[in-house]
């Protein structure tokens, strides 16, 4: 890491976590992530999902495809893991370098998560293999009991299903996605070196009042849902520690503008136009700048037992408006980034040779 008064330069960053869809959004929204993630490690929640080692491969293809000239970026597949999951065939995948990891959705927990797991009992095989082949597990951890209250899902999540799932699996490499309580900072920050977490930026930056800030307010909406405000400064606090078991994962989850201003509106933010500039955002506000390095661009890569990039990237410390809205190919029209019409102050600076 470099620093001049008002410029940071980090090694280039990886995503561990992020939507990059398909069909038209996918080729309006990857070049956004790739701008300045090395490699992003891609929810297989599609429709259908994705199960199998050649659908992967051909998402991946896709994926390359649809970025904008001259973009280096390495897609990192992941595998959706149902109740009749083929362990056999997940373990061969994973040996082969087609899944670097794979995701537990539990059945109906957030979007396109309906051929989720219905009990772990039913993939314990897969679990199995996981746990001997160092395999990680990443999870969506929330509960989906209706009588549990939608804001205590992940806490209980963390003690109904995976401290047992932990207890009965010690060696089980798992990130807990998106964590957003205290409850999952603490659990991480005592459990192994084979447990990890990663934070958004929008959690990092938004409590439960943004979503009913002066009225409803879809943009805000994903799950797990914000927090309240002892539960951000937590994440805040765990994010620029500088443990290593916490790392960046934006969970940017593009819907256009229409799915999410609609009387059941989807759960997902968009935050791929603004990630980066809005986490060197909250490590500068928390005085921890020099720490931004190892969460963005090193923690994640050594728990993955990957390399670490190569390049590096700049941002300067220099106000931009959001914009409102990013164009769409019709039908959909528009989507809204997250930070939409505010002023942040970190901004990417264009690599050398872009002319952007
Ligand atoms: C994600 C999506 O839209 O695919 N939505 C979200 O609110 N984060 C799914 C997920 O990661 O839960
Ligand atoms: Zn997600």
């Amino acid at each position: 890491m470099t620093t001049a008064p008002d410029t940071l330069t980090i090694r280039r960053p990886d995503d561990w976590h992020a939507h990059l869809r398909d069909g038209a959004m996918l080729g309006r929204v990857a070049g956004y992530t790739a701008r300045c993630f090395a490699r992003a490690i891609v929810m297989p929640n599609l429709i259908p999902p994705v199960t199998t080692a050649q659908a992967a491969l051909d998402y991946r293809a896709r994926i390359l495809a649809a970025l904008p000239d001259g973009a280096s970026f390495e897609p990192l597949m992941t595998c959706y893991l149902t109740d009749d999951c083929d362990a056999d065939a997940l373990a061969r995948a994973h040996g082969d370098g087609i899944f670097v990891a794979a995701k537990l959705y539990p059945a109906h927990a957030t979007t396109n998560s309906e051929f989720g797991v219905s009990d772990l009992a039913r993939i314990r095989p897969a679990l199995e293999r996981m746990q001997r082949m160092s395999m990680p597990l990443l999870i969506h951890g929330e509960v989906t009991d209706p009588a549990v209250d939608i804001f205590d899902r992940e806490a209980v999540f963390i003690e109904r299903v995976l401290a047992p799932l932990l207890a009965d699996m010690p060696g089980l490499k798992v990130v807990l996605e998106h964590v957003t309580t205290e409850d999952a900072v603490e659990f991480v920050a005592a459990a192994g070196s084979n447990v990890a977490a990663t934070i958004t930026p929008h959690h990092l930056m938004i409590n439960r009042n943004a979503l009913f800030d002066g009225g409803m307010r879809p943009h805000m909406f994903c799950l797990p849902v914000a927090k309240r405000e002892r539960h951000r400064l937590a994440l805040r606090a765990a994010a620029t520690s500088g443990d290593q078991s916490f790392f960046l994962g934006t969970d940017t989850a593009p819907h256009a503008i229409a799915a999410k201003q609609a009387g059941c509106g989807c759960a997902g933010i968009f935050n791929a136009p603004t990630a980066l500039e809005c986490y060197a955002q909250v490590f500068d506000e928390e005085d921890a700048l020099g720490r931004l390095e190892g969460f963005a661009s090193e923690f994640g890569a050594r728990f993955y037992d990957l390399p670490l990039n190569q390049g590096s990237i700049t941002l300067a410390k220099r106000a931009w408006s959001v914009p409102e809205t990013i164009a769409l190919p019709p039908p959909d029209e528009e989507i809204v980034p997250f930070g939409a019409g505010e002023t942040l102050d970190w901004r990417v600076e264009p690599a050398e040779g872009d002319s952007a």
